[in-house]
């Protein structure tokens, strides 16, 4: 109820609603009306109440609460249902027990911070309090797990069309799922799964993007960076991650209706990494050449000077 009268209230962009208004949209009391009201102004919202004319919105917080993220939500399915936590180790984690515990399909974790925020390949991800969006998302899509990698590549191109969306920034893709704006990583990407060898119970996309952080600690602040840095002013969270559902659920629609193809397509176009000549560091040592394209299953197809076409699974990227 209180998301509605949030959604009423941004509805009418700082102008009145009268509480008569608001009390026959949600169905109860004047009374009751006054108490979510309260609430809202406990949580940090800035409201004005003129006799005769109602409520209006002056300061919305910064927030990303279930409220915020079902307000305004133009979705069916993903984010429907929210589980948000002030502080957690890490919301991958959360979001495999609930799994486990068969939510439904779209249900977000998302926390305002994470203790022991997880990257890929072991690394640990810096995930401060009340900067960045830290969500995980459970899916249940009837593929063979071998597809599910398809998953990452989705969400990358969902995230990037989300945050141009939400804020107009222009963002790229680095093989395999690094988010960069102007070069520097904005968003990491952590795919995990519950599968039998031939049945995927959830897969569980972990998204963390640096949203209003204004600097980093020393061992990433070269190489890091958020959107408040680029666009020079704070972003609203919810927004983008609104944003990123919206567009998260229509590519995951079309995914499972017409396969992979499309959004491979997608993906390339937005990579760097494509189509121009790279050094891809794996373990066994440097290969130089020209990147052709991924394969169905994301891998990198780098072709050298001698016209060998070499399959990477893992690497460090240099251009
Ligand atoms: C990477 O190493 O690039 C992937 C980083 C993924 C971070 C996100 S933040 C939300 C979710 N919870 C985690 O612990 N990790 C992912």
């Amino acid at each position: 109820m209180r998301s509605e009268l949030l959604q009423m209230l941004l509805d009418h962009q700082g102008n009145f609603v009268s509480g008569e208004a608001i009390s026959q949209h949600l169905g109860c009391s004047r009374t009751a009306v006054w108490k979510h009201i309260e609430e809202l102004r406990k949580a940090g919202y800035k409201l004005e109440a003129a006799p005769r004319k109602g409520y209006r919105i002056i300061h919305q917080p910064n927030l990303l609460t279930e409220n915020e993220i079902k307000a305004g939500l133009k979705t069916n399915y993903i984010g429907k249902h929210v589980v948000y936590e002030k502080s957690v180790s890490s919301t991958q984690e959360i979001a495999h027990r609930l799994a486990r515990e068969k939510v439904a399909e779209g249900t977000i974790v998302v926390a305002d911070e994470q203790v022991g925020g997880k990257g890929r390949l072991g690394r640990a991800w810096f995930s401060p309090i009340g900067t960045g969006i830290w969500m995980s998302m459970i899916l249940k899509p009837k593929i063979p797990p071998q597809r599910a990698p398809q998953l990452t590549l989705l969400a990358a191109v969902a995230v990037i069309r989300g945050i141009h969306a939400a804020t107009g920034l222009h963002c790229d893709i680095k093989w395999p799922n690094d988010i960069l704006l102007k070069g520097k990583k904005l968003v990491g990407i952590l795919t995990e799964m519950q599968a039998d060898p031939d049945q995927i119970h959830s897969v569980i996309i972990g998204i963390g993007i640096n949203v209003n952080q204004k600097n980093f600690p020393d061992e990433i602040k070269e190489i890091a960076t958020s959107l408040s840095l680029e666009k020079g002013e704070d972003v609203n969270r919810a927004l983008v991650m609104q944003s990123i559902m919206a567009e998260f659920e229509q590519l995951y629609e079309l995914f499972l209706k017409d396969g992979f193809l499309p959004i491979k397509q997608m993906w390339e176009a937005h990579a760097t990494t494509i189509g121009r000549r790279i050094t891809a560091r794996t373990v066994s040592g440097a290969i130089e050449g020209f990147a052709k394209g991924i394969t169905e299953d994301g891998v990198l197809l780098l072709e050298d000077d001698f016209g060998t076409i070499h399959k990477i699974y893992s690497a460090d990227i240099d251009f």
